[in-house]
């Protein structure tokens, strides 16, 4: 199967390129290297010992976007681009609801002129909004407290619709918990722009002395040690989680949505325990207010990914906090 990898080059499609090509799939990605760096197809290169096809496009681009799907002759389109900093959607609407959305809409019309069927889609745990109860079922209501989760929400009811009106077309939404870790060769890795805002980065910059301490956004909230609970899954546990909704998209018609997290919530406290105990390295920390927007708790039901897609997480927070390390250690200054 041939794959478009849009936002190949970024932290999760990396990681799903890499697991894609050693599972015996040939993939293409297109990026415009907004958020990454091209050094990172020399990376999968060494990893796999396969050169992924790269267009260097903007996905919203349809003229560019047009002769990419006339040369290629996909399978199948993976969307990871996109813009994904919360806080910044909240200074920035606009570029946000622009290229979240003109990508969607640009790939779906390119799809259907050239008889493309299969669409999986990043989507994310934020579209739970904030949730009235632990754990998360895809059937759960659906809202959303910024304009990035607006982008994610509003791309799920687009693909949904589409899917609905068009027979041939199958559609697979992939909400994403809370991604960390990578590849355990250390070759890639998330690699954040300026100050991470989120919470793995951040603790990994602390580490390797780029940052003083971390900040822990509220002790006070009504969980077990007052601070933050995610459901954090390792990155190479989502990229596998991407060949199985291939291979669901192959064989289902319509749209299906699939919750793809571990079903174990950790605190922020117990990352930063985590973290220092596999590593033996002392995370300096401070107690903050809490972050604007932020909730207590986020967890999944990953019930029917395991159930319909047989995809499971395999990989723990000790695997989580030591690969995080190894990349970072290996690339103090990313890419
Ligand atoms: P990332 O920023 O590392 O990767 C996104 C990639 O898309 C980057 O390489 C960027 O250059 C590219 N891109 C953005 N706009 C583009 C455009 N118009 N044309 C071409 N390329 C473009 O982010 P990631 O963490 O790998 O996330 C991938 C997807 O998963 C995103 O859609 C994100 O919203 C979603 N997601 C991420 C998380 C997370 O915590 N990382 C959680 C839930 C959902
Ligand atoms: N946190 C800190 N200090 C930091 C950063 C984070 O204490 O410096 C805390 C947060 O308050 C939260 C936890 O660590 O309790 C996780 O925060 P992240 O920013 O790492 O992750 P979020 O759950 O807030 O958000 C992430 C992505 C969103 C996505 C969401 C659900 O950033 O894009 O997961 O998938 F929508």
């Amino acid at each position: 199967m041939k794959v478009l990898l849009t936002g190949g080059a970024g932290y999760i499609g990396s990681h799903t390129c890499v697991e894609l090509i050693e599972a015996g799939f040939e993939t293409v990605i297109a990026d415009n290297f907004d958020n990454s760096s091209p050094k990172v197809v020399d990376r999968i290169e060494r990893i796999t010992g396969t050169r992924p096809k790269l267009y260097t496009l903007d996905v919203a681009d349809k003229a560019a976007v047009d002769e990419m799907f006339e040369n290629e002759h996909f399978d199948a389109v993976v969307h990871f681009a996109g813009l994904k900093a919360v806080g910044e959607s909240v200074q920035i609407p606009v570029r946000y609801y622009r290229n979240n959305i003109d990508t969607t809409l640009t790939l779906l019309e390119t799809m259907k002129k050239y008889h493309v069927n299969l669409f999986v889609f990043s989507s994310s745990a934020t579209v739970y909004g904030v949730p009235e109860t632990v754990p998360l079922t895809e059937g759960m209501p659906t809202w959303c407290t910024n304009p990035y989760g607006w982008t994610k929400y509003m791309n799920e009811q687009i693909l949904t619709d589409a899917a609905r009106a068009d027979e041939e077309l199958s559609v697979v939404l992939l909400r994403y918990f809370n991604p960390i870790g990578a590849h355990k060769s250390g070759l890639i890795g998330e690699n954040p722009n300026g100050i991470p805002n989120n919470l793995m980065p951040y603790i990994t910059q602390v580490a390797v002395g780029k940052l003083p301490r971390l900040g822990v956004f509220g002790n006070d909230y009504p969980t077990p040690d007052g601070t933050g609970v995610r459901d954090y899954i390792h990155v190479v546990d989502l990229a596998k989680g991407h060949l199985k909704a291939l291979e669901y998209a192959a064989s289902h018609k319509g749209a299906e949505i699939f919750n793809l997290g571990t079903s174990q919530g950790y605190s922020v406290l117990d990352i930063v325990n985590t973290f220092s105990r596999v590593n033996g390295i002392e995370i300096p920390y401070d107690i903050k207010d809490r972050r604007p927007g932020d909730i207590a708790e986020c967890y999944a039901d990953p019930k029917k990914a395991n159930e319909i897609l047989n995809w499971h997480a395999d990989l723990g927070l000790e695997d989580m906090c030591r690969d995080s390390w190894n990349w970072q250690k290996n690339n103090p200054q990313g890419y």
